[in-house]
């Protein structure tokens, strides 16, 4: 589904603070599994979940979405490729400030010229099922860390996208919630979705969903990639 070959990573290529953040990644990622990375602060797990995600491109090496290189792709074609594909939770949830929850939840949808009422339903499903529909309303900028997380969590479910990428989604919540989003992910595994996920939690390395847990440092897997 997904394979990356000898991944690379510099941030400030030619200045005197170059940081080379992968160095050399082999990996694949198979189509309908469970993939958790872990690894240390810093080992560059956020970094490899954007290149997976076509949210950037790499230094060098060669990023490849069913038998397609996209490593080379101009930028508007990753957006496509990003759109019909990818679900992101990003680590920082990135909601837009001044609207609400339920608006931040169907923006990705928006390019796709879904009708109003049956967006909005969809919406309110996902809310529902995040426990988080009471907050619907409420702005962005008011919700808990838990509650931003959840709908964070909706927002990359609303397009019902192939593989779903989520950086720490557990990392504000409790272990009810967090449990809760691993049954979604169960549910995703099960209807044939891709999932990918960093992850400190125990509570989600050890869970029975996951196939494989691949473990980064400094840039480098632990794990070579099958
Ligand atoms: N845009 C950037 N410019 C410069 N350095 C960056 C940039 N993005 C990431 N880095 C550096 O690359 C390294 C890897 O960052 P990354 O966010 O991938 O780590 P991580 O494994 O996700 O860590 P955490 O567990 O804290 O989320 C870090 O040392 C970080 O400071
Ligand atoms: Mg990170």
């Amino acid at each position: 589904m997904i394979r990356l070959t000898d991944v690379r990573k510099a941030f400030n290529q030619g200045r005197e603070n170059e940081f080379w953040a992968l160095k050399g990644i082999d990996l694949s990622v198979e189509a309908g599994k469970v993939t958790v990375f872990r690894g240390p602060s810093g080992s560059g797990k956020t970094t490899l979940l954007t290149l997976v995600g076509c949210l950037a491109r790499p230094t060098s090496g060669r990023v490849r979405l069913k038998d397609r290189d996209i490593s080379g792709l101009p930028e508007r074609f990753l957006t496509d490729i990003r759109r019909s594909t990818f679900g992101f939770v990003f680590q920082q949830f990135n909601l837009l400030k001044g609207i609400t929850a339920i608006e931040n939840v169907m923006i990705p949808a928006y390019p796709l010229g879904i009708d109003r009422t049956e967006l909005s339903r969809r919406a309110h499903a996902l809310l529902e099922r995040l426990d988080i529909a009471p907050k619907a309303r409420s702005n962005a900028e008011w919700l808990s860390g838990g509650e931003a997380q959840r709908v964070a969590i909706a927002r990359a479910l609303i397009n019902d996208p192939e593989v779903v990428i989520a950086d720490e989604p557990t990392a504000n919540l409790d272990s009810e919630r967090s449990k809760q989003f691993l049954d979604i992910v169960e549910t995703l595994k099960e209807s044939g979705k891709t999932v990918l996920m960093t992850s400190h939690d125990p509570l989600v390395c050890e869970t029975a969903v996951v196939d494989r847990v691949v473990s980064l440092r400094d840039g480098q897997l632990v794990e070579r990639g099958g």
